[in-house]
Parts: structure tokens; sequence; C-alpha cells
């Protein structure tokens, strides 16, 4: 599915075997987890690639989500993470994986790496797609990364731009004359 937009910076098919090989990396390090492990899954933008990732990954898995949003409507400047809701189990003893679609400023992922500590698990590890090398705080624990990538505003493959685009099977960044024609309207 191509979109005149945008312009493809991980394809449809690199990102399906590095999902792959990603879920072997987290189903490898919880090989002596025979009771399985409960995903934290931060919505909207980690949707695609935790149904993706799950299905790569022969375990026990339960599945909790939490909302959260630092970017509104038309903008692509992050005006701070804020949780909006969250349905977590008893997280307490759980081994808990945290999945997120891309590490920006750290923002998102300290609150909910801090909400998840707060149910006193035995483990917390967290996965995301994408993390933009020369942005993310080196004092965010990330345990297992897809692809480092530069500091642009992506869409695609659940990430979007002011609620759209999450259906892009590639991740993608907005053409330039796109955005001089959302700054002209
Ligand atoms: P922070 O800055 O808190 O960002 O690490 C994490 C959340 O913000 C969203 N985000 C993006 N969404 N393109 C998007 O469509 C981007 O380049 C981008 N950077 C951050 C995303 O929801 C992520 O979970």
């Amino acid at each position: 599915m191509r979109n005149d937009n945008a312009r493809v910076v991980v394809p449809e098919r690199e990102i399906a075997t590095r999902v792959a090989s990603m879920a072997g990396e987290i189903t490898a390090a919880y090989a002596d987890h025979g009771e399985g492990i409960t995903i934290v899954a931060i919505l909207t933008g980690s949707l695609v690639f935790l149904a993706d990732l799950i299905r790569c990954m022969p375990m026990r898995i339960r599945i909790a989500l939490v909302a959260a949003s630092s970017f509104a409507g038309k903008t692509i400047e992050s005006r701070g993470a804020r949780l909006e809701y969250a349905i977590l189990p008893d997280l307490c003893n759980c081994d808990v994986l945290i999945v997120d679609d891309i590490l920006d400023t750290g923002g998102t992922l300290r609150i909910v790496q801090d909400l998840v500590r707060s149910g006193r698990p035995r483990s917390v590890r967290t996965a995301v797609l994408l993390r933009k090398r020369d942005v993310a705080p080196q004092d965010i624990p990330v345990d297992f990364v897809g692809f480092d990538i530069e500091d642009e505003f992506v869409i695609g493959y659940g990430l979007d731009y002011d609620g759209l685009y999450r259906n892009l099977p590639y991740i993608g960044v907005l053409k330039s004359e796109f955005h001089e024609r959302e700054r002209a309207s």
C-alpha cells in the first residue's frame, strides 16, 4: 500500500523480518519462565507491532493495556507525555514486558516503567520497535530494540499523524511538501 505523502524509512519486509527476530530474542530471554509473562502494551501506537510480535512468541502471554499520549492533533512537536488510562492486573511477582512503538524523548516510557514498577513485579523489561538514536535518553532502560532511526517524525505500522496513517504497512516520513501544504491550509 503506497501513500504519496510519505517516503519509506523502513520497508514492510524489513519490519517483518526484524519483528520475528525480536520475538525470538524475547522468547529466549524468558526461556526459563514457565509461568509466562505479562505484556503491558502502550496504546495506541504499539497495536500493530504488538499483534505481529506476539504471534511469533510461542509462550504463555497475558496482555494488559495502558494508553498514553504526547502528540495532539496536527503536531509533530511533543507536548510531554501523559497517561490517559491504565487497565492493569495485579503485577506482583509477575515478569512484565513493556511494549511500545517508539522511544523518542522517553517521557512515555518513564511514566509507564514507574507505574509498572509500583506494582512490584518480579522483573521488568522493555521492547520498542523504534528508537531515535540521537534523542533517546540514556537513563531509560530498554532491553529489545527493533531499529535505531534518525530524529524524524515517523508514521505507519501503528504510528500516526493527526490520528491517520497507522495502517500503512511500512514506517515512513511525511514529505516536506505535505507539511508545507498543512501549514498553508
Ligand atoms: P516519547 O517522546 O514519550 O514518545 O518517548 C513516545 C510516544 O510518542 C509517540 N511518538 C511518535 N509518534 N511519530 C509518531 O507517530 C513519531 O515520530 C513519534 N515519536 C513519539 C508515540 O506514541 C510514542 O509511544
